[in-house]
């Protein structure tokens, strides 16, 4: 599948982003491992968070559709989880993977997981790792860091103290999982706090949960069924923002947008870049959420690194590296070595495509340098199969002169199906046309 697109003059108007990723992984998990029944609504409909849905399915939890984004989980409680007859295919998704491993490392039956070829190649031992000192059995590719993995447990779990390497809510969120059938209380220490949906999530469902500073506390204990309202995901938000802050004119506002500060890091790094923004309507249940609107601007260089904001905006990156290129100055991205084991080497496949379009990216092992302000010019791009990558260069070809084909689009579904279509009513033509 492709994307034809052409630039835009004006991108104007209202619209909703799709239920946010994290959240809706989240959900479905604990929905499973609770007792009783679960009513999970705004649940993203995209490929990976279905893929967690068929993963508890395949685990024995009851899954009802009750309508678009609406489900009902009949959840199995921390011991109901059954042996599923199949490998599990987690797809494109880390999350799915990860977290699920957490909750695979107590189980007293093998499960066998896999994924697409991306998902293949990406490190699982800092997952491995932990969940094998609290017990689990874990085999597998490159000596048990790669997937496909077989993984399990005993039923229970040693309690343990880690620190982790880098900041990852997957990882956290894996020993906070395995962490529920523990025999004493677990805790995790992050070099820097990461996106903290588990913690919230995991209190909302009765368990016991204590943060302080960088380091998260959980005792075992039963999980309890209850409603899960899912925000707008603001890393979807963010192409939108991006595109509305660079293309030529106009006001985009997204309504019910998740800003749990563990999250809001795009919202600072174009505020620095000098983007017209305003938040409103303020509400927070379970998870804070607000509308955005942000206002075409001309904008800025920024510096963007160090620990406590990479985590915060580390999905947004490729698209920030867009406003950075349509940004008068120099833009510096560091301490960002997470992005080169993300669906793709993110580094590397922003630099080597936008420099296809004209823009001057220097590309460093941690990050890279953008000097922006060069006009950019249609080209034929590829996503590599990576769909925050093939949203981030929609928004380039947006402002840029001529025509850009973007092949390998069809990953989009991955988190926000609906893309195309909400930029093509806000622009109020087809700027994008999907062609097979
Ligand atoms: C996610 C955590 C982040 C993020 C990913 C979703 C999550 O990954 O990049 O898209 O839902 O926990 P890491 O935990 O590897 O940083």
């Amino acid at each position: 599948m492709k994307f034809r697109v052409r630039p835009i003059a004006r991108l104007h108007g209202e619209a909703e982003v799709p239920g946010d990723k994290s959240v809706s992984h989240r959900a479905a998990l604990l929905g499973a491992l609770a007792e009783g029944v679960s009513e999970v609504q705004g649940y993203l409909e995209a490929e990976d968070c279905l893929r967690t849905i068929t993963a508890v399915q395949a685990l024995g939890a009851e899954v009802t559709r009750k309508g678009p984004g609406h489900y009902r989980i009949a959840g199995c409680g921390l011991h109901g989880l059954s042996e599923p007859g199949d490998v599990i295919d987690c797809g494109n998704s880390g999350t799915t993977a990860r977290l699920l491993a957490g909750v695979l490392g107590t189980q007293p039956f093998w499960t066998m997981l896999t994924g697409d070829a991306s998902l293949r190649r990406r490190p699982m031992g800092r997952i491995a790792e932990p969940l094998r000192a609290m017990g689990a059995t874990i085999v597998g590719r490159a000596d048990g860091t790669r997937l496909p993995l077989a993984i399990r447990g005993t039923g229970l779990a040693k309690a343990i103290q880690y620190t982790t390497p880098v900041a990852s809510a997957q990882v956290k969120s894996a020993i906070l999982l395995a962490g529920l059938v523990a025999e004493a209380p677990v805790t995790v220490t992050e070099p820097a706090p990461s996106r903290d949906h588990s913690e919230r999530m995991l209190r909302r469902f009765g368990a016991r949960v204590a943060t302080e500073d960088r380091t998260v506390t959980l005792t075992p204990g039963p999980l309890r069924a209850t409603s899960v309202a899912v925000p707008g995901d603001i890393s979807s938000a963010a192409f939108l923002l991006v595109a509305g802050a660079v293309v030529g004119e106009g006001r985009v506002r997204l309504h019910h947008v998740g800003v749990n500060p563990t999250r809001t890091g795009i919202l600072d790094a174009l505020e620095a870049m000098g983007a017209r923004m305003q938040t409103a309507d303020a509400a927070d249940d379970g998870e804070p959420t607000a509308s955005l609107t942000v206002t075409a601007e001309a904008l800025k260089a920024t510096t963007i690194g160090g620990a406590l904001l990479i985590p915060r905006l580390i999905d947004e990156i490729p698209v920030l590296a867009v406003a950075a290129a349509a940004a008068a100055g120099v833009t510096v991205v560091q301490d960002a070595r997470e992005l080169r084991v993300k669906e793709s080497d993110r580094i590397a496949a922003i630099a080597r495509e936008l420099v296809k379009m004209g823009a001057a990216i220097e590309e460093r092992p941690d990050g890279m340098s953008i000097t922006g302000g060069r006009r950019l010019h249609g080209a034929a791009l590829s996503s590599g199969g990576d769909h925050r990558m093939a949203m981030a260069l929609t928004v380039a070809a947006l402002i840029a002169e001529g025509e850009t084909i973007i092949d390998d689009v069809a990953c989009v579904a991955t988190s926000f199906p609906t893309f195309a279509e909400t930029i093509n009513t806000l622009a109020g033509t087809t700027a994008i046309e999907v062609e097979p």
